[in-house]
């Protein structure tokens, strides 16, 4: 190979090896090979040779191409590899690193209690009911047998909002809302949020109760500790649990009786606890039911949700059911 043509070579891996990308690349490989290109030139420039001597530099400008043609390959595959190697680093994955998690949530403890409570009822035949929250003096009061300046309104301090409205402070005015909806039998229970006024670890200004009614021609006294019994053995899921109806008064039961119950083991273990409130349906409710007392009888009760739950999950404190600490609400995650 003559002379100039070894320094072409020379020329083209140098410029070959400083092209740090495809684009250099591409330009480099224009300036040997391309329509304008050094060796190119030497190609056309064969014409004006006489056939030896075309002959013979023709197979050197070959081997010169051939040299050019693979220096190019050599470094497209060069620059092919480095960008790789780049996008992998980029891309690498730290497989050391802690995983994020996925978060999931979870039902908070009194929504978990009030489906417990409602698969037990459901099991022996009761519906299950809502009424409002904001809600009618009748339905909260007067239907129930307490009308104004009864005295018995005074066991609840009561919200009122504006247009002579109330935040219902139980459950029981959705008894008088559904057993007028539904003729008798009446067999429902219905759960949701009560309001009053007070406030400390053991009462909140809102908390939830569910409410019973079972409506029928013969239902007495012995249904209300049979069913109650029941309900409250399979909900604290243990036979040996202790109940007590002890007498009380409500203006809408008649005779009226608090439940309790005591634990024959645990940190509660001996202590009468309170657990609801029940009695037979006041013959004046069962007519502002719209049905006639003298045939349709029953019980009612109603119960604190917040009380059941902190009894079943030995919770403290009411108040940390409505404070949102993950710290609690994650341990009612299943
Ligand atoms: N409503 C009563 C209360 O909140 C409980 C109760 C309901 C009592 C039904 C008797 C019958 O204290």
């Amino acid at each position: 190979m003559d002379s100039t043509l070894s320094d072409l070579v020379a020329q083209a891996r140098v410029a070959l090896a400083e092209s740090a990308d495809t684009t250099s690349l591409a330009n480099a490989k224009a300036r040997f090979l391309g329509r304008d290109g050094s060796l190119t030139a030497r190609m056309k420039a064969l014409g004006s040779l006489s056939g030896e001597q075309k002959a013979a530099a023709g197979r050197e400008l070959n081997v010169a191409k051939q040299a050019i043609e693979a220096l190019v390959n050599a470094r497209e595959a060069e620059i092919a590899r480095a960008q790789l190697e780049a996008r992998l680093a980029q891309e690498s994955v730290d497989v050391t690193l802690p995983g994020r998690g996925l978060g999931a949530g979870g039902l908070h403890p009194i929504t978990l209690t009030i489906a417990r409570i409602e698969a037990i009822f459901h099991s022996i035949g009761f519906d299950v009911a809502d009424g409002p929250e904001i809600e009618e003096d009748f339905y909260n009061f007067t239907a129930l047998n307490t009308p104004e300046n009864h005295p018995a309104r005074s066991m609840h301090d009561t919200f009122y909002v504006e247009g002579g409205l109330l935040l219902r402070t139980h459950t029981s005015p959705v008894q008088v809302r559904y057993a007028r909806m539904h003729p008798p039998p009446i067999r429902v229970i219905a759960p949701g949020k009560t309001y009053r006024v007070d406030s400390d670890a053991t009462h909140s200004p809102m908390f939830h109760q569910f409410e019973g009614l079972w409506i029928d021609e013969d239902i007495s006294f012995a249904d209300l500790k049979s069913v109650y019994s029941d309900f409250l053995r399979r909900f604290f899921e243990s036979d040996s649990l202790d109940v007590r109806f002890r007498p009380s008064y409500f203006p809408f039961t008649e005779p009226s009786a608090e439940i309790d119950i005591r634990f024959p083991d645990g940190p509660l273990a001996g202590r009468w606890l309170e657990v609801s409130g029940s009695g037979q349906v006041h013959p004046n409710v069962v007519r502002n039911f719209g049905l006639d007392p003298e045939r349709w009888v029953g019980f009612a009760f109603g119960s604190g949700i917040e009380r059941l739950a902190m009894l079943r999950y030995g919770i403290g404190d009411l108040r940390l059911f409505y404070e949102n600490d993950l710290r609690f609400l994650q341990q009612f995650n299943r």
